[in-house]
């Protein structure tokens, strides 16, 4: 199974509207499973005192991470850009996650990031700071990183991915990525 991540809780997010695309095409190419996270759908159980002890871990973290985050073999993380960086959120759940079963859940697994920014970056430095936290974690983060930039540009009037040239390279980035 491959875990599709969308890093951020804000209601609305373009991140969860490209992370169900991403879905989709990449299914098109495998008959893997393909799962979704959407932080955004996970507003309850996150941040609290309790969250840093394994037996205080919230139920419905426990869940996701049993049945999402440790059987997925392979993950992709899609990460807005939130003030240079990616989301905080993104990072509570990595530290939340890291408390319970850590080597079963990131020790040699496959990670890619795709970036996404209202502005000109792409999230580049934030897929960097994450690359080097997915590290840290013992993960293996693959070399080809899309940076959707001026994501405003490549959505049409519903927010549905419609840019050609975008669509193309995240299809050939899912076929890259089924193969390493
Ligand atoms: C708290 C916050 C900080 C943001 N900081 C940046 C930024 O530093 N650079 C940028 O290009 N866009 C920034 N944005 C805009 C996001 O890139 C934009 O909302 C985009 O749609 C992706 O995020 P979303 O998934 O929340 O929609 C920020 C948005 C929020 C909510």
């Amino acid at each position: 199974m491959i875990l599709i991540i969308s890093g951020t809780n804000r209601p609305g997010s373009l991140t969860s509207k490209i992370a169900r695309h991403y879905q989709k095409l990449l299914q098109k190419q495998t008959t893997e499973t393909i799962e979704l996270f959407l932080l955004e759908d996970f507003q309850e159980g996150l941040l609290h005192t309790e969250m840093y002890e394994t037996s205080g871990q919230s139920q419905l973290l426990n869940d996701a991470q049993k049945k999402l985050f440790i059987p997925a073999k392979k993950w992709v993380v899609i990460s807005p850009e939130y003030n240079g960086s990616y989301p905080g959120a993104l990072k509570v759940l990595l530290d939340a996650l890291s408390v319970n079963e850590p080597d079963l859940t990131f020790r040699n697994k496959k990670v890619t990031l795709i970036g996404i920014s209202s502005g000109r970056a792409g999230n580049w430095l934030g897929m960097d700071q994450l690359t080097t936290v997915l590290q840290y974690l013992n993960m293996h983060v693959f070399y080809s990183k899309p940076a959707l930039r001026q994501i405003g540009n490549l959505l049409d009037e519903n927010s549905e991915l419609t840019d050609p040239k975008t669509i193309s390279l995240l299809e050939n980035h899912a076929k890259e990525f089924l193969f390493y």
